[in-house]
């Protein structure tokens, strides 16, 4: 495993971090519970040392078993255990909610579902527009204070959005979806490493498709993630991003490793990018992402790979 600093925290973290949307059960594939729990663990075992979840995944469903997996193992010392706010699944939809006094009642109860007394780091999930950033990030510091929570970031804000959450209170990280095929957020990741924040990447593996596992445009039920939340299971982009694929099928067998080998190599070699969060419900997946940094791309490779990269028209 490869480890970063995580911004000015002092933290190094694993360079693939556990994402646990997936986990959670709500528009993604489905697995048994036991699966999932043995999934969590041998992400530990294998390095990994930053666990990401939410409130929002599945009405809390994720921070249960991440809190249930570290719990029962005696892991919960081993990670940076990472929530957010602000954001709630309710009757099937995200409600996005940034008051004060819905800020605290849900830290309480992410640390219960979590079976921890402290957050690592807290995140605010989206920004709510009907909430001033003031009211909101003082529920957040008024956490710290607490001491229910270390570290405080933000997730999907804008530069000027995180400047302005900047006045109220010390923003330490910020997670956007940054990948092979998404780099809209690219310049932003930049400046917040820049200002000292770790940059979480999310969607690393562009929601699955960067491994090689969908070769043909797939049907995903309506509210499936793959259908609503990322654009490339369909056409035109669809097309362009299996062009990329095959460049780094040729890529990972002279390797004997996989695309998603290559996805994360590559993304955790960007200089901003802190930690790349991937979603894996089961242990095979987790073993081969861990294996990423096992090899390494030459310097050939990686000018082919930017290549195919840039011709992505996204
Ligand atoms: N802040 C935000 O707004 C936000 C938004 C999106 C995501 N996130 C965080 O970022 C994490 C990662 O993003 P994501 O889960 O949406 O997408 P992702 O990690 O890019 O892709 C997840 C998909 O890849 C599959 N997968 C993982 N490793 C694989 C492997 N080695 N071979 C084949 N398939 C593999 C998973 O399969 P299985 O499910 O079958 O294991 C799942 O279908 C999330 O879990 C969440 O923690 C945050």
């Amino acid at each position: 495993m490869l480890y970063k600093d995580f911004g000015k925290t002092g933290f190094k973290a694993s360079a693939i971090a556990l994402g646990t949307w997936g986990i959670g059960g709500a528009g993604w594939d489905t697995y048994e519970d036991a699966v999932k729990l043995d999934a969590i663990v041998a992400a530990v075992e294998q390095g990994i040392n930053l666990i990401d979840t939410a409130p929002a995944y599945n009405a809390g469903a994720a921070e249960r078993l991440v809190g249930k997996a570290l719990e029962q193992n005696g892991l919960r010392n081993k990670v940076f255990l990472t929530t957010k706010t602000g954001n709630e699944f309710i009757d099937g939809k995200y409600v996005r909610n940034g008051r004060p006094e819905r800020i605290l009642s849900l830290c309480d109860e992410s640390l219960e579902r979590l079976r921890t007394d402290v957050i690592d780091l807290l995140l605010v999930h989206w920004p709510d527009p009907n909430v001033p950033f003031n009211e909101t990030f003082a529920a957040l510091v008024q956490l710290k204070e607490e001491g229910k929570v270390r570290h405080i970031g933000v997730s999907n804000f804008s530069q000027a959005q995180m400047e302005e959450a900047s006045q109220y209170c010390e923003i330490e990280a910020y997670q956007p979806q940054y990948s092979m095929v998404s780099r809209k957020s690219e310049e932003l990741c930049r400046w917040a490493a820049e200002q000292g924040m770790g940059v979480m990447a999310y969607g690393a593996l562009g929601g699955g498709i960067l491994t090689g596992r969908y070769r043909t445009v797939q049907e995903f039920a309506p509210m499936d993630s793959r259908n609503r939340f990322y654009p490339f299971f369909k056409e035109p982009l669809f097309s362009q991003v299996m062009g990329l694929v095959q460049v780094m099928d040729k890529i990972a067998a002279a390797h004997e490793a996989t695309p998603a080998q290559v996805a994360l190599q590559w993304t955790a070699a960007r200089s901003f990018v802190s930690t790349c969060l991937v979603g894996a419900q089961t242990r095979d997946k987790v073993e081969d992402n861990t294996k990423a940094f096992d090899w390494s791309l030459t310097e050939e490779e990686i000018r082919i790979l930017d290549q195919a990269v840039e011709e992505i028209q996204l």
